[in-house]
Parts: C-alpha cells; structure tokens; sequence
C-alpha cells in the first residue's frame, strides 16, 4: 500500500508541467518554439532567464518532494520507487498528452536526496561541459553518466545504484534528437535566445 502510495504521488506531482503552465501564462505554448521541449533550458530559450530559473527549480522541487514522501512512509526503496516514478511523470505526463521534458532537474532532484555527493560530480561535470561546449544537452548526457557510474562504485542501497543507473538510460534515451542534432552540427549553443515573434 505505501509503495503504491509512493508510486501515485511520484508519478502526479513528477507530471506537472511546469514549462507548459509558465508558457500558457505568457499565452505562449512551448512545444512550438525553440526545441520543443517541455523543460527548463527551452524555457530558458524561449521565456527568458526568469522564468527558466522558477521552471528548474519547480523541476527540481518535482523529485525532491516525492522522493523525500517515498522515503518517509516507506524507507529507501520506496523513496528510489516515488522518485523514478516522477522522472516518469515529467517525461510522459498525463496533463500534456503523454509528452514531457528530458527529465534532468527532476532526476537530479530524486539523487540529490539520494546521494547529493554523486550530484556534486554531475554538477561539475556539466559546468565544465556547458563552459567549453556551450551544448546544455551534451552536458546533461555526460552529467548523467557520470552520476550513474560513480554511484555505481560507491557504497550504497542497491536500489540507489539502479536508480542512478537508470536515469543515466532514460536521459541518454530522452536525448535521442538531440544526439541527432550533434551529430549534424546543428544543436542550439546555450544562452543563444529563440524568443517567439
Ligand atoms: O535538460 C534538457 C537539456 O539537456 C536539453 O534541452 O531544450 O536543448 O533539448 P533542449
């Protein structure tokens, strides 16, 4: 029942759509502009820096608070299960026709309740990433990668360790366009705006 619990509000609170709503109040839909995609860096690119930064945050907030729930009625597995289950939700969610983001705040919210020092390598690799590349979702990919291998090797929850391993797929798989995209040459730089007319 706690687990099922756990997955429930894992999954609704990981679906709101956070970009969506922030664009539907400016009367702008944010699947039509810049990437398309329903998350911070778009909103970023499209709605200026404002609302880019309430839209990670809000992200963020969206794997950090199942998870903590998770692991309050249920212990770490529970917790694992309510924050994979928002990743989830943000990618596929049931308010935007079972579309969403790329899911990176959302799952670097459930990790850094997790295991906030593996955020802190992916925190670094992704700065350094994003200052010599200027490509946000290169970045994540590798940001990812790292989180999922160092969690691997250290002590932890096994299910921590699938959690991490499984964000790092998921996001890798959530980036299918954009690997496409680099490898054409023609991703978007970051702080390049796509402001709508
Ligand atoms: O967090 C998503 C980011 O890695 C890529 O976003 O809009 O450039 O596809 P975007």
């Amino acid at each position: 029942m706690k687990v099922l619990f756990a997955i429930f509000i894992g999954y609704f609170i990981g679906a709101i759509p956070t970009a969506l709503i922030v664009g539907r109040n400016k009367n702008i839909d944010i699947r039509k502009h810049g990437s398309g995609n329903i998350g911070g860096t778009n909103t970023f690119r499209v709605l200026g820096k404002k609302a880019g930064y309430f839209v990670t945050i809000v992200d963020i907030l969206k794997g950090i608070i199942p998870t903590l729930i998770g692991l309050g009625v249920g212990g770490e597995v529970t917790g694992v299960l309510a924050g994979i289950t928002a990743s989830i939700g943000h990618s596929y969610s049931l308010f935007a026709g079972f579309k969403g983001g790329k899911s990176v705040a959302t799952s670097t919210g459930v990790m850094l309740v997790l295991n906030p020092l593996s955020i802190l390598y992916g925190a670094i690799v992704f700065v350094i990433v994003l200052f010599t590349t200027k490509f946000v979702s290169l970045s994540s990919m590798l940001a990812a990668i790292t989180v999922g291998v160092t969690v691997s090797f250290m002590n932890v929850d096994i299910s921590v360790k699938l959690a991490a391993i499984f964000f790092a797929v998921f996001i890798l798989y959530r980036h299918r366009s954009n690997i496409e995209r680099l490898l054409k040459g023609t991703e978007n730089k970051a702080f390049q705006k796509k402001r709508p007319e």
